[in-house]
């Protein structure tokens, strides 16, 4: 299936990989892009430099395109221009409705990507020159940032533009994807599958948390994990941080039970503090558990550890198949 988002990528299949914040490495973006499909890498934590290494790394492992992640709240026209200069092929804006960003990105030479959660950010995107429009229900694992769930989102947007609509949130296999070809998108973006990934670099025992996990064993926050990332709500797995937060009032920063207590350490020496927001990398020591473990509701179909480009080939195929023959029941 060759589709207008496939030309405006440059790419064969119509499945790009969420970038994932501390679990999206170069490896990860290359062997997507590789397997034909579309490699994001974030890229915002650090300031130009940390942009152009970052960039440096994917193109030494593919030609293949791919797309710079950057957050509206902490990133600019720099991280934007040398993306452009190094001649990545797009980025993807997140996390705030800039136009002006939009606009520069697009006076830059590249395509752009932008995240929304409801029909009216996707027209102000749209007007601002994106060229796609990613829609993020509220099922999808990590930052999230609207409220209104996939399935009502996604014909909602694709009604209010003329660019192509990637479905983001609770796409996990090929059923998923098929469904959400069905309400009009024309690609997808697969986030928590691809924890499950080899190249995702994560610590085994959030893997096998991922592995284990069932639909309702995820919970949404207005704010929870933060640290230099305030007011940002999130979904992650249940653990002993959020049931006890709950437990006692859901108390605003500040007020939270064990604020301050140090929980692990990651693998520089650096503490982690309960209620941080960090994703645990290998090499992290401590209670594992009690951290940050982004997830969204599609984690039930995460089976399995696999290489990206299986990942990416097994939810394409079974997408086609479904749209051919209906779907049939997992495994
Ligand atoms: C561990 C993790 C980290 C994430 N970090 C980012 C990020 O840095 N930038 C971003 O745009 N979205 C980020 N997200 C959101 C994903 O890009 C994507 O929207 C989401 O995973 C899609 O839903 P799904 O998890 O149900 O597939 C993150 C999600 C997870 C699970």
């Amino acid at each position: 299936m060759t589709s207008e988002l496939c030309s405006i990528l440059g790419c064969d299949i119509p499945l790009i990989s969420a970038p994932l914040g501390g679990a999206t490495g170069p490896e990860m973006t290359a062997a997507v892009s590789e397997a034909g499909g579309f490699g994001t890498i974030p890229l915002w934590r650090g300031g130009v430099e940390f942009v152009r290494e970052g960039i440096a790394k994917v193109q030494a492992l593919s030609p293949r395109n791919f797309a710079v992640n950057l957050n509206m709240e902490f990133t600019g026209r720099d991280e934007i221009l040398a993306c452009a200069d190094a001649g990545v092929h797009a980025v993807s804006l997140f996390w705030g409705l800039k136009p002006e960003m939009i606009e520069t990105a697009k006076s830059a030479g590249l395509v752009v990507l932008v995240s929304v959660g409801n029909a009216r950010e996707a027209k102000i995107a749209a007007d601002a020159g994106a060229d796609l429009i990613v829609a993020q229900g509220w099922e999808a694992g990590g930052h999230v940032w609207g409220q209104v769930t996939t399935m009502g989102l996604i014909p909602a947007v694709v009604d209010a533009v003329s660019v192509p609509v990637v479905a983001a949130g609770g796409i996990s296999d090929g059923r998923a994807m098929a469904a959400a070809l069905m309400l009009g998108a024309s690609g997808v973006w697969v986030g928590t599958r691809f924890l499950a990934s080899k190249e995702a670099t994560i610590h085994p025992e959030y893997r096998q948390k991922i592995l284990d996990a069932s639909e309702t064993d995820t919970h949404w926050a207005a704010e929870l994990y933060d640290g230099n990332w305030r007011k940002a709500p999130h979904r992650a797995l249940w653990n002993d941080t959020a049931s006890t937060w709950e437990n006692e009032g859901s108390q605003p920063s500040g007020k939270r039970p064990g604020e301050g207590d140090i929980i692990g350490h990651q693998a520089n020496g650096d503490p982690v503090l309960r209620y941080q927001s960090y994703t645990p990398a290998p090499g992290a020591t401590g209670d594992i558990g009690a951290m940050s473990l982004w997830a969204g509701q599609g984690v039930s179909q995460v089976k399995k550890v696999q290489c990206s480009a299986e990942i990416v080939r097994e939810i394409y195929d079974d997408a086609m198949e479904c749209i051919r023959n209906g779907a049939a029941r997992a495994g």
